[in-house]
């Protein structure tokens, strides 16, 4: 524990430049031994927190009480990546992390190990035959999206889709299935709740009030499965606003105004996206998934200031330990909390709708080695940022959609 701490203040005093907004925060959270996020409550989190959920919602079928999200990483050589670029024509150019050069392969041979059981590789036949006339769709950002191509490559090796909506901007799309007659969308919202721009990249969140696409197509009834999701586009500078009134703000550094913490206003989005779907006339028997946060990993730096993303292996839990205690990873473990919190308050509810956690924020955590990082465009022609948000295709990402049908069946 002591090494943990002092290895915490070492990458706490360098990340200042870069987060000093947080920093107070993270030093607060260091010197207090009571405080929810000290060192010593991260590291008994990950051996204790898990039960009070799976205690709640246990998966169905035949999964009994294994927590399908309570694992860890074990390496598997028997098994290939379900597609590769060669059989999947829909891998989007930034996520072919080999066609700009990655040559460790190493990355794509791990397997999720849930600690009571084991969880199978996706089968398609089998995910056609519940998606029979239906239509799912992922609501969510960029990450979103991510997990409906990997979805997209591996259905592909079954039926082929065919492309048959997108907007003016390629944000939300809708594939087809003919032969199984599913429907696959992804609905683009960057915060769940209404958020309007104000200048260059900040923007006014209306808490209260559900982003309008996902909104409307979830009321005209046209989703019967919804996997939703948002984050990241919450951690930077966002104006909040709540009954029609400015209440503060994130990352805003304004005197005159109340600074939230990224929890705070990614729980009031949820628990107002999760009510919408409880109270909407047409969601009655709809199917929602909750995914939480998926991680970012820069390192030394962030997007704009140089972080990178280059390691070739998963973390163990020490070094999980130690990013979620001196990094951003930090603020994104709370906010997965209040996650789970507001999926299990919409599931107390006396509603039709269904709400299961997708709960895939531990797991992949432990995988910075996952991203494009540099490989996601064409070096030879532009400098730039590393892409350690979303993830490359194939990789682990496609253990998100094993997770889906697992909790589907
Ligand atoms: C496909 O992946 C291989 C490595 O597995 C890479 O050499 C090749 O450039 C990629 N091709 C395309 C078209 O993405
Ligand atoms: C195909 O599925 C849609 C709903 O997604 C349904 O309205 C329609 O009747 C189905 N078509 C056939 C031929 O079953
Ligand atoms: C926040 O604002 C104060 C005064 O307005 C300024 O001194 C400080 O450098 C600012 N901090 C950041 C991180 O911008
Ligand atoms: C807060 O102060 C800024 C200048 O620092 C000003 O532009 C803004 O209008 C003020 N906001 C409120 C709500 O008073
Ligand atoms: C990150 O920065 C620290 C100190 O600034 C340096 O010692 C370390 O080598 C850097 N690591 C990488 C992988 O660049
Ligand atoms: C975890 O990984 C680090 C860095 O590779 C290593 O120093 C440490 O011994 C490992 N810890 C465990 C418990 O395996």
């Amino acid at each position: 524990m002591r090494d943990v701490q002092e290895n915490t203040k070492i990458s706490g005093l360098a990340s200042l430049v870069v987060y000093s907004i947080l920093f107070t925060y993270t030093l607060f959270n260091i010197l207090s031994p009571s405080s929810p996020l000290s060192v010593f409550t991260i590291a008994k989190t990950l051996h204790y927190n898990y039960p009070r959920y799976h205690l709640i919602h246990p998966p169905k079928g035949n999964y009994g009480k294994c927590d399908l999200f309570k694992g860890k990483w074990v390496e598997d050589h028997t098994k290939n990546p379900p597609y590769t670029n060669a059989t999947c024509s829909t891998i989007p150019i930034s996520k072919d992390c080999f066609l700009h050069g990655r040559n460790d392969k190493e990355f794509l041979y791990w397997k999720w190990k849930p600690d009571k059981c084991e969880l199978p590789r996706f089968e398609p036949k089998t995910f056609f035959q519940i998606m029979r006339d239906k239509r799912l769709a992922f609501i969510g950002d960029s990450v979103a999206r991510n997990q409906m191509e990997s979805l997209l490559c591996i259905l592909s090796q079954e039926e082929a889709p065919i492309d048959v909506y997108k907007d003016a901007k390629d944000r939300s799309r809708t594939w087809f299935f003919p032969r199984n007659n599913f429907t696959l969308m992804v609905l683009w919202t960057r915060f769940l709740v209404k958020g309007v721009e104000r200048e260059g990249g900040v923007y006014d969140l209306h808490l209260d009030q559900v982003d309008e696409i996902w909104g409307y197509n979830v009321n005209q009834g046209l989703v019967d499965y919804a996997i939703v999701s948002s984050a990241q586009w919450y951690f930077r500078k966002n104006y909040l606003f709540q009954g029609g009134k400015l209440i503060g703000c994130l990352y805003c550094n304004e005197s005159n105004l109340t600074q939230f913490k990224v929890s705070f206003a990614i729980g009031k989005a949820f628990q107002t996206a999760l009510s919408y779907i409880n109270s909407c006339q047409e969601c009655k028997g709809m199917v929602t998934l909750v995914r939480t946060i998926s991680p970012t990993h820069f390192e030394n730096g962030t997007w704009n200031t140089g972080g990178h993303c280059e390691r070739l292996k998963p973390y163990n839990k020490t070094q999980v330990v130690n990013t979620l205690v001196s990094s951003k990873n930090n603020d994104e473990w709370d906010v997965r909390g209040v996650q789970m919190e507001e999926i299990e308050k919409a599931t107390k509810k006396e509603g039709q709708p269904i709400f299961r956690a997708m709960d895939i924020t531990m797991a992949m955590l432990m995988r910075p080695d996952a991203h494009p990082g540099s490989y996601w465009r064409d070096k030879k022609k532009k400098k730039g940022f590393n892409d350690c948000v979303h993830w490359c295709m194939p990789g682990p990402i496609d253990v998100w959609n094993d997770l889906l049908l697992a909790l589907l069946l």
